[in-house]
């Protein structure tokens, strides 16, 4: 059996958790290897609603394992919460590990994710203000603090009070706040560290071995496509790459490793915080699409911007990531509309793009070019085969497996596990 990745084809937040849910069932191993509690995930099933942040979304399955590799970040106080809430619902935490490598978020992290965005003024990029885009800036600068690192406690004081230190310099005299104190947080730290002890584990190692004995792994991605830090809306973007090359970097195997990549795509378009969204909608449209699919951030609570599905994402987040096939989601939410747009270009001035600009000005200033599609016009949440769609949901199904350019495996209907249309079995 295969490693199989499922991760995020637009700006994140497009239903990665039911369909991580839902494939699981399959799985021995569900793994998150990039982002942190950035991340929000929700999984509704038959033991309830779940909002996952840092824990895979594997973790209803009792025969499943759930890892946290050595590419994601680790809030140890958002992950004891999430431990917690699973525990109060009666789901068991004992399969649950997290990576010796993987990087901690430290209280500085977060009053730093704070201080920047406000200091970036009007071109706040609307972090999540977990820590996360200072964590990962120190695990590439040698000044991250590892979850290893914790667990030895003379170390763990010695680097602290180097790192701590500068911190407290650059919150101190750049940004004239209040410094912390080492001994309050070495020793928060070291109860959590306690507390972590019992979950870590050599990740890499328990991959690999699966691997070998053929089981099936499922990786978990966080954010999406337009949100990677080398292909996404820079500088608007979360600090790690989602997918290609991160996947098999967050776990430790060879990329020969990774058998397929699914993207799971809204059929329509959202994004939250700030940075280009061509066809974004400040009309009426956008505002329906907003309220019958209730879109306020899983992480943040914060509105997200709702716009049509944008084929030039699509296509652009199929080939950067190698997708071998695509999830459509929400598709129910588009159940009321007359008539349904698709971008299938960009237009500056006389000048026409089929692929996102680099530059983050030119993205702004694109212009959608849109193909209009007659909408269904009845529920689709009760339809369990692509046969008995509506001719014109068809028809939209297969325009947009046109768009991305790679098969559409499955059609979500709804939140829960088993509003899935199967379209075809997932290569
Ligand atoms: P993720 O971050 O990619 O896992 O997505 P989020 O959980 O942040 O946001 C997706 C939202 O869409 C959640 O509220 C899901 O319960 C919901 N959802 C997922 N699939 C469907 C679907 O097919 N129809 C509807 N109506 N809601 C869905
Ligand atoms: P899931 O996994 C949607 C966005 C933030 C902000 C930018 C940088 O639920 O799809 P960060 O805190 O990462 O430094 O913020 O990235 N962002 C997400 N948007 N879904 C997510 O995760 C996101 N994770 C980060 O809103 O624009
Ligand atoms: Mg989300």
């Amino acid at each position: 059996m295969p490693a199989f990745a499922v991760i995020g084809g637009q700006w994140g937040d497009e239903g990665k958790g039911k369909i991580v849910d839902l494939l699981a069932e399959k799985a021995k191993f569900v793994v998150r290897f990039s982002g942190g509690n950035n991340a929000g995930h929700t999984v509704i099933n038959q033991l309830g609603e779940f909002k996952m942040h840092l824990i895979p979304s594997g973790i209803f399955y009792p025969g499943v394992t759930c890892l946290m590799a050595n590419g994601v970040v680790i809030d140890p106080a958002a992950f004891l919460e999430e431990v917690e809430t699973l525990k109060k619902s009666g789901i068991s935490v004992s399969n649950l590990f997290i990576s010796d490598r993987a990087h901690v978020i430290m209280p500085y992290h977060i009053l730093l994710d704070g201080l920047e965005e406000k200091s970036r003024g009007k071109g706040a990029i609307g972090t999540t203000l977990k820590g996360i885009g200072p964590a990962f800036v120190d695990k590439i600068a040698r000044m991250g603090i590892r979850i290893c690192d914790l667990l030895d406690k003379e170390n763990f004081r010695k680097r602290l009070s180097t790192v701590l230190e500068y911190k407290n310099n650059v919150m101190v005299k750049l940004y004239g706040a209040a410094p912390l104190a080492l001994d309050e947080v070495y020793e928060k730290y070291c109860k959590y560290a306690n507390q972590l002890a019992p979950f870590v584990r050599e990740t890499d190692v328990i991959i690999r071995e699966a691997l070998k004995k053929g089981e099936m792994v499922l990786l978990e991605g966080a954010q999406g496509s337009m949100l990677d830090l080398d292909f996404g809306t820079y500088p608007y973007v979360t600090s790690t790459a989602i997918g290609g090359a991160s996947l098999s970097m967050g776990l430790g195997i060879g990329s020969k490793k990774i058998d397929g990549v699914i993207a799971v795509f809204k059929a329509y378009t959202t994004r939250v915080g700030g940075g280009a969204f061509p066809t974004e909608l400040h009309d009426e449209c956008g505002h329906l699409i907003r309220e019958r699919a209730h879109e306020y951030g899983t992480t943040t609570g914060r509105p997200r911007r709702c716009g049509w599905f944008d084929g030039v994402v699509a296509r652009f987040s199929s080939e950067i990531n190698g997708l071998t096939s695509a999830a459509i989601t929400r598709f129910d939410i588009l159940d009321t509309f007359p008539t349904i747009k698709v971008c299938t270009a960009y237009k500056v001035g006389r000048t026409t793009y089929h692929r996102p600009p680099a530059s983050q000005a030119l993205f702004e200033k694109c212009q959608p070019v849109y193909e209009e599609l007659p909408g269904w016009q009845c529920p689709t949440t009760d339809i369990r085969s692509f046969k008995k769609l509506p001719p014109q949901a068809k028809a939209y199904v297969k325009k947009l497996e046109e768009l991305i350019g790679c098969p559409v495996s499955l059609v979500s209907v709804g939140p829960a596990r088993d509003q899935t249309i199967m379209v075809r079995p997932i290569p």
